[in-house]
């Protein structure tokens, strides 16, 4: 089944407000949302209703855990825009988006996959935070490096689902020891990424 055919998780209408509009895979198919062995694998179901349980776990960065209680990895979709385009220089262009502040999600870098309109499927690692190394009070961004990618995105919808995370944001002495943290970033991203196994039917459909 194509991921477009595809609807998602009932829990996510039971998310307030800017959450909501924001998570993608937010409506469920009945074919998805009511199978019974798709209950089963989250264990308890009375869970699923739980969005103190999920901001819980998003703020503490435990993006596993999240999974298992959405029964896919958590998501968001907004437009790509434009940053200061000094990533491309560093050799880590990103994709930049900017999320609502009420999104409880823990600043610091991540083992991510991305989506893109068309369907395309991508591993990468992001960074969200404000970028202390390069810039004072910047604004929050969700900053995507891609894997193996190259190509112009802005204004593209595009997804981004948290598979782990990986350290917090620092506010390094030096560009060259900001690379130097990015490579790592990217080699322990493509390490989780590898070894990743789906937490259920959704997850398979949206993010393998
Ligand atoms: C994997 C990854 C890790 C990052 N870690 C940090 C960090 O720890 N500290 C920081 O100041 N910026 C960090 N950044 C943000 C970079 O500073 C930012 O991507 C770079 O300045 C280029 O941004 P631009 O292309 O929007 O200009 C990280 C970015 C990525 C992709």
């Amino acid at each position: 089944m194509k991921f477009s055919d595809l609807r998602f998780h009932r829990l996510i209408d039971q998310l307030p407000g800017a959450l909501n509009s924001e998570i993608v895979h937010s409506v469920g198919t009945p074919a998805v949302t009511a199978r019974p062995d798709n209950c089963r694998q989250l264990g308890e179901c009375s869970e699923l209703a739980s969005n103190d349980r999920l901001s819980a776990l998003l703020a503490a960065g435990l993006m596993y855990e999240a999974a298992k209680l959405l029964g896919h990895r958590f998501t968001i979709r907004h437009n790509v825009i434009k940053g200061r385009q000094l990533g491309r220089q560093l050799g880590f262009p990103t994709a930049n988006m900017k999320l609502s502040a009420d999104i409880p999600l823990r600043n610091g870098v991540y083992a991510v996959r991305f989506r893109r309109a068309d369907g395309g499927l991508f591993s990468g690692v992001a960074s969200l935070g404000h970028r202390p190394t390069i810039e004072a009070n910047g604004v929050q961004l969700l900053e995507t490096y891609i894997f193996d990618f190259c190509d112009d995105l802005y204004g593209e919808p595009c997804s981004v689902s948290f598979f782990d995370y990986i350290r917090k944001e620092q506010k390094f002495d030096d560009l060259e020891s900001l690379v130097s943290a990015m490579k790592r970033d990217e080699a322990q991203a493509r390490t989780i990424l590898r070894a990743a196994r789906p937490v259920g039917a959704i997850d398979t459909a949206t993010c393998f």
